[in-house]
């Protein structure tokens, strides 16, 4: 008759033994590749997602123009000026109307056209010596102090700098309808 050959209890421990040692080294392995794949996926996601984090990069210096294009003491001098973003992966070149007053020989002021009320372009009115918004009838003077609103505060002046005889300015985008001037890029 032919006999069971039952693993003895030494013997069944050892397979006991290595199916652990297999699955641990299994989930060993598992979580190895999970944190390979992880490692290698992190900069790719990081490529693909950049442009739903990324911020606007400022813009840089525009010239406005020469120094002699603008008298002192003459009305608000309008221009339009050109600068590049960085918008994600996007270089956006943008247009903008500033307003120069100069105000000294080695002086300048250069007002945003965006009015601040709701970003409307205001314009120079030469007959009435003032800016005028045409959306909501907001009135500033020359220097673009508001002398009517509803504009919350006067027109915006942006940084400049005078570069090989030139007039440059650093564009600026504030928040509207605020009665402070706060820069958002
Ligand atoms: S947008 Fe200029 S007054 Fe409203």
């Amino acid at each position: 008759m032919e006999q069971e050959n039952h693993p003895t209890p030494l013997e069944s421990n050892k397979e006991v033994i290595v199916i652990n040692r297999r699955s641990f080294f299994g989930g060993l392995l598992a979580i190895g590749s999970a944190g390979m794949g992880a490692i290698l996926a992190a900069p790719v996601l990081r490529y693909v997602l950049y442009p739903l984090y990324a911020k606007s990069s400022k813009a840089g210096w525009s010239e406005v123009g020469k120094l002699e294009d603008f008298p002192v003491g003459s009305s608000p001098v309008r221009k339009t000026i050109t600068f590049t973003q960085l918008d994600g992966w996007r270089e956006v070149v943008s247009a903008q109307s500033v307003y120069v007053n100069r105000l000294a020989d080695d002086q300048f002021e250069v007002l945003s056209a965006i009015c601040p009320h709701l970003g409307c372009s205001v314009s120079w009115q030469q007959s009435a010596a003032d800016f005028l918004c045409p959306c909501h009838g907001s009135v500033f003077t020359p220097d673009g102090k508001v002398v009517k609103g509803p504009a919350p505060r006067g027109m915006d002046t942006l940084p400049t700098r005078i570069e090989d005889g030139k007039l440059q300015v650093h564009f600026e985008f504030f928040r509207e309808n605020v009665p402070n001037k706060e820069q958002l890029s």
